[in-house]
């Protein structure tokens, strides 16, 4: 294996993307929770490389703010103007001041289909084959606007020639040049020297360098890729949502082969970075986002977004947004349920239908089932809240916290007035507003005496229907049909 390890990788993200037709540079675009050239960092990273160098130029503040988050050890080279292919990585091996002995592979920033699979497979054929330069290819349906793979009698690779360089008969060839290399570093940074801007473009073509080497009499080979979907490059929005589409369904069909049901895997969308156990279920409409997990046996959906958020073996989510949030083993939430950051919900608990829940640990078998929002609160185990109850947190100017025992049965329509305490075994009578602790055991009563005023309809509506109706109640004249 450390045959293969290459000397360095060098990332082509220099170009501008104009066909993105977008304020954000094209690389920074995302699918699947991850920017294009992060994709292509994460299959680079595979190779594990002694340097790894992005070659950047186009918004490279941007860009380069971008790698320092993804990829702190990833290096950048600055290219000022664009002018090639081959002159981008010229200044990437600059960038590695003392030359480069040993293998550098070449990816472009724009291809986030490709695997780090297939670049270990380029890198074993170079070696194998002990190659000057080893291009990854593809047979693809559509031909145009790629580099043309020219072979000889032999079937030896003599050439790449550009679409807007090839003759009638070389456009007819459907083998595609990735982009994708594997050299010899040093007789790379030798053939770049070479290079030469006399085609249509203008540009020091990288793909020249296989000629120049092949003509000095090295051995230049390719290696086809075994899906030609996973060398696309992304140039507009519509290629985008294809790819991304088809990463989604490489993402669905690993978690399904490890024992996970996707009920609809074309409504159900997830990040490279979920995870999941044996058994889960994930139900239509469904998107799982950032660092989310689900348990063993598990089932989420219909109609669920979750990021960031760990569900419990066995817990149930039924049309919910959760962001930030630890669901306990057997756990419900929902169905419209909404929890925030930093809600932790205990095993067997319950989250019931529209409830919001913010920076709140609600305890073990405690539920909340009704048309709440509990916000900056400690609840303990095996407690009731009342439908219609809110954690008032906010005093206008700062935040508060709540905190209830376990055992507790708190009334419907309740309203804890943050910092308030209610102690263990606790209950709460229907419309209370607790401003006050309430210790162990107690029962707290906070709302206004009920008065009944009799006979008011009679005197102040007479003849109304109410009045009809409280009549004909009490018994005091005849019903009328
Ligand atoms: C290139 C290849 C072509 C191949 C195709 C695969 C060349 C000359 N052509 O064509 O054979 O089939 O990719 O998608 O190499 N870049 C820079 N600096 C530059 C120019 C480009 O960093 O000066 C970067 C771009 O950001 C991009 C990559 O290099 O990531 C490829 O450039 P692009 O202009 O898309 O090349 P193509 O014309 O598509
Ligand atoms: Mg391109």
């Amino acid at each position: 294996m450390s045959a293969i390890r290459p000397a360095a990788v060098v990332v082509l993200a220099a170009g501008e993307g104009t066909r993105m037709k977008s304020a954000t540079p094209k690389v920074l675009h995302e699918i699947c929770g991850r920017s294009l050239v992060g994709h292509v960092l994460a299959a680079a990273r595979e190779l594990k490389p002694e340097n790894l160098v992005v070659v950047v130029g186009h918004a490279r503040e941007q860009v380069a703010a971008h790698l320092g988050e993804v990829d702190p050890n990833a290096r950048t080279a600055v290219q000022e103007q664009q002018k090639g292919t081959g002159h981008a990585v010229r200044m990437g091996l600059d960038e590695l001041a003392s030359g480069v002995d040993g293998t550098v592979v070449v990816v472009c920033g724009d291809t986030p289909l490709l695997t780090g699979g297939t670049l270990r497979r380029l890198a074993e054929t170079h070696h194998g084959d002990g190659n000057a330069v080893t291009v990854l290819t593809a047979e693809v349906p559509d031909a145009t606007g790629y580099g043309r793979i020219v072979r000889d009698d032999t079937g030896a690779v003599t050439a790449i020639v550009e679409h807007k360089d090839a003759t009638a008969a070389q456009r007819e060839i459907r083998e595609i040049n990735s982009g994708v290399f594997a050299f010899d570093g040093q007789l790379l940074a030798d053939a770049l020297k070479k290079v030469r801007t006399n085609n249509s473009q203008g540009e020091e073509y990288l793909t020249d360098v296989l000629g120049i080497l092949r003509e000095a009499g090295h051995r230049v080979g390719a290696c086809v890729a075994g899906d030609h979907r996973e060398i696309a490059g992304i140039n507009n929005r519509v290629q985008l949502s294809e790819a991304r589409r088809i990463l989604n369904d490489r993402l669905l069909e690993r978690a399904m082969l490890a024992g996970v049901t996707v009920v609809d895997p074309a409504t159900t969308w997830v990040d490279v970075t979920v995870t999941f156990e044996q058994d889960a279920v994930v139900h239509p409409g469904t998107q799982l986002h950032g660092s989310t997990h689900l348990g063993e046996g598990s089932e989420v959906g219909p109609h669920c977004r979750l990021r960031d958020t760990h569900v419990g073996a066995g817990a149930r989510v039924d049309n919910t947004v959760s962001e930030g949030a630890r669901i306990g083993a057997q756990a419900s939430v929902g169905p419209y349920a909404y929890l925030r950051p930093g809600t932790r919900l205990g095993v067997k608990g319950k989250i019931g239908t529209y409830v919001e829940t913010k920076n709140a640990a609600i305890g073990e078998g405690t539920k909340v089932p009704h048309l709440s929002y509990v916000g900056d609160a400690t609840i303990g185990d095996h407690t009731n809240i009342g439908a219609a109850s809110v954690f008032v947190n906010y005093d206008g100017q700062e935040k508060h916290h709540s905190t209830i025992g376990s055992h507790c049965r708190t009334g419907s329509d309740n309203m804890f007035v943050a910092p308030v305490t209610v102690g263990d075994g606790a209950y709460t009578a229907a419309g209370s507003v607790i401003t006050k602790d309430v210790p162990p055991g107690s029962l707290a009563v906070a709302r206004g005496q009920q008065r009944n005023i009799e006979g008011w309809v009679a005197r102040k509506r007479p003849g109304s229907a109410a009045a009809k109706a409280a009549e004909a109640a009490s018994g005091q004249g005849p019903r009328e049909d």
